[in-house]
């Protein structure tokens, strides 16, 4: 391990300094480009005497499974953007006319903008099948963090749910908050299916991503007078403001090429004499979104319609395109896919890309985010809290091309990319203006305050959707939307310590030697100590067949003297009740213990998952926990 690029900060910007020296990251899967689970960690420091950046890099634990390692390797600085984009969301200072290719244009900032940020590179280019990203190298990285004295470890980066005694970045995050530091990490991009979940340890709050409310539109014009809303960024416009001849790809096949390849339009597979002068229509899936586009460019096509196939349903992604592109929604793909088959003369034209803002509803779940429900332990839901993670404008490597294709030889020093990896530093950004503020809270107190004040409504002020105008729910967005401001000033936390999070290990059935991983400290587990009273800020109630489930739970006032009276939204086919239902704080810091009561009901006809919460509220603070019920 070696230190490198350690260079003053002085005034100088976060987001954009030289770009050779925003170091880290890369990810691993480029045809996923922003949807790959992201591998790369970033660090805040607050320490006001210090005012290094630096940036490190960890390769053994690579270089042992890949063979000797060149120059090329030796280095923090990032020629893969992930890195750069996810640090500066976290941390980057104000810096005006932020854009890409003029959109999304303004005063770009990171949520702790004058933070002093160090960057540890732990992913290389992927090697065969396996990940980019080694177990040793992370864990190395993050011990090398805490020693170097950071307040918060943001962790864009995961690698599948397992049990948290082999999971490097659950044990590293346990040495972690032991110190007082606090631990971000993205909850995956492998949604919208049930238990996909990542990073799921209760002492990490694991993030989701939903979208803001701003799109980057370009509208699709059929010559059926049909009109229809993409998403892109292409920098690109049509030679001329007229229509042109709209053909599916199936129908530009080259020679000796199967109509599924051409019709994904893959690099080489369409008929340059077929295609030249006109719009292609070409399905989602297999090779990378903009690699689709250099194939329509090679054949001549003067812009490209992106359709989604069934899977993908209604996620628009709006990408930096080689041509003009508009990328639309399933139906609406079906909708062109008809269209061409309804007319001997197909034809279509598309705008300009345009900056939208004022998008209602929003938030709204991205479908790929990682849902619920926590596979390794039901009993801690998860996802803790959801995050921008949608379209997201950050700083980005020159070293990289905007759209991640290999064809794409532009450089631009922003780019506008999706996933959990862009919600993740959001939340570490949040984080460490709390730790600013609130210097003696513990890590599980400033995870409290942010979801006991997230909001589970949209801008329309309905409940926030999956998409598709189907509610969400607590699998996919854990407590709410973020609310910094509110989070600020939270009324309660639900605070827990090391010795909480030793009781947990101990319930998990670990032995001493999977224990001693965790924590060097000499320990006796509790045995009254039971996972449903395990001081979490949410309620998940696993098995619940019949009879009455007790939880408990206590809380700490941290703000002036006050009572709260608890308020409960029943989840379907339970009773629940709290006892006491009235707690008087008369200082701060004090903490009072509560009940939770959980009964069944006779003839229940609910089953699978319920969701409710409770409410503590003092009629300025609303302190809300989810509640999920398994019913079976
Ligand atoms: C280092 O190795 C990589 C991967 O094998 C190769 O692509 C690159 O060109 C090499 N760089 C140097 C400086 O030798
Ligand atoms: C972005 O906005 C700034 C300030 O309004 C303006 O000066 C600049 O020209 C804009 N840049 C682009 C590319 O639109
Ligand atoms: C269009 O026509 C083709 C060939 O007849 C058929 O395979 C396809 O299902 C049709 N598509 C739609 C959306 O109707
Ligand atoms: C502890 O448990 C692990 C995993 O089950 C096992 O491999 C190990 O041998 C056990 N160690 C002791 C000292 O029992």
């Amino acid at each position: 391990m070696k230190d490198m690029d350690l260079f003053p900060q002085g005034g100088r910007e976060v987001v954009r300094v030289d770009p050779n020296f925003t170091a880290t990251g890369t990810y691993t899967n480029p045809s996923l480009l922003s949807f790959s689970i992201s591998f790369y960690i970033v660090l805040i420091k607050f320490q006001k005497y210090r005012k290094l950046i630096g940036a490190k890099y960890f390769n053994k634990g690579y270089a042992a499974n890949a063979g000797s390692l060149n120059a090329s390797y030796e280095t923090a600085r990032d020629n893969e953007g992930h890195g750069t984009h996810t640090l500066s969301t976290a941390g980057g200072n104000f810096i005006s006319g932020a854009n890409v290719f003029g959109n999304g244009n303004g005063t770009a900032k990171g949520g702790s903008p004058k933070a002093l940020v160090a960057a540890y590179k732990v992913c290389w280019p992927q090697v065969d099948s396996g990940g980019g990203c080694y177990d040793a190298d992370i864990l190395a990285a993050m011990e090398a963090a805490i020693s170097d004295g950071v307040d918060v470890l943001s962790l864009s980066l995961g690698g599948g749910s397992k049990d948290f005694s082999d999971d490097v970045t659950a044990i590293g995050a346990f040495h972690a908050v032991q110190q007082g530091i606090v631990v971000v990490c993205s909850a995956g991009n492998s949604g919208p299916a049930p238990g996909t979940v990542e990073n799921v340890a209760p002492w990490i709050i694991t993030v989701g991503a939903s979208t803001i409310n701003r799109d980057f539109t370009s509208f699709v014009s059929l010559g059926n007078k049909k009109h229809i809303k993409g998403a892109s960024l292409s920098d690109k416009i049509l030679p001329e403001q007229k229509f042109y001849p709209l053909i599916d790809a199936v129908d530009a096949k080259a020679n000796k090429v199967s109509s599924d390849i051409a019709q994904l339009c893959l690099v080489g597979s369409l008929d340059p004499e077929k295609v030249k002068g006109k719009i292609i229509i070409c399905l989602r899936g297999e090779n990378a979104r903009a690699d689709k586009g250099y194939a329509a460019v090679k054949a001549g096509a003067v812009g490209m319609i992106l359709a989604n196939a069934e899977e993908n349903g209604d996620e628009i992604i709006a990408d930096a395109h080689l041509l003009p592109v508009s990328h639309v929604s399933y139906t609406d793909g079906q909708s062109i896919y008809q269209y061409i088959n309804s007319t001997k003369t197909p034809m279509a034209y598309m705008t300009h890309v345009r900056t939208e803002l004022g998008i209602k509803p929003a938030p709204v779940m991205a479908s790929f985010s990682s849902r619920g429900p926590n596979t390794v332990e039901e009993t801690i839901l998860k996802p803790d809290i959801t995050a921008p993670g949608v379209n997201i404008l950050a700083a980005y490597s020159e070293d990289a091309s905007p759209s991640g294709s290999f064809f794409d030889k532009r450089r631009i020093p922003f780019n506008i990319v999706s996933g959990t990896s862009m919600s993740c530093p959001h939340i570490s950004g949040i984080v460490g203006l709390l730790k600013t503020l609130y210097p003696n809270w513990s890590p599980a107190a400033i995870k409290s305050a942010i979801m006991t004040t997230a909001e589970s409504r949209a801008n329309d002020m309905h409940p926030i959707q999956n998409g598709g105008n189907l509610k969400a729910n607590s699998f996919a967005y854990g407590a709410g939307h973020v609310q910094p401001n509110r989070a600020m000033n939270p009324g309660l936390v639900y605070d827990l310590t090391t010795k909480d999070y030793m009781n947990f290990l101990c319930a998990q059935g670990y032995n001493k030697s999977q224990i001693s991983k965790f924590s060097a400290m000499s320990f006796v587990c509790s045995k009254s100590f039971k996972l449903t009273d395990f001081n979490y800020p949410s309620i998940s109630i696993p098995d619940m067949k019949s009879g009455v489930v007790t939880i408990k739970r206590r809380v700490k006032n941290v703000g002036k003297p006050s009572t709260y009276v608890a308020r409960v939204k029943v989840p379907h086919g339970v009773s629940v009740s709290v006892e006491p239902r009235t707690l008087k704080f008369t200082r701060i810091d004090e903490e009072k213990s509560f009940k939770v009561v959980i009964g069944s009901v006779a003839n229940n006809k609910h089953k699978g998952y319920v969701f409710g919460s409770l409410i503590w509220e003092d009629g300025k603070h609303h302190v809300r926990s989810p509640i999920v019920v398994n019913l079976g």
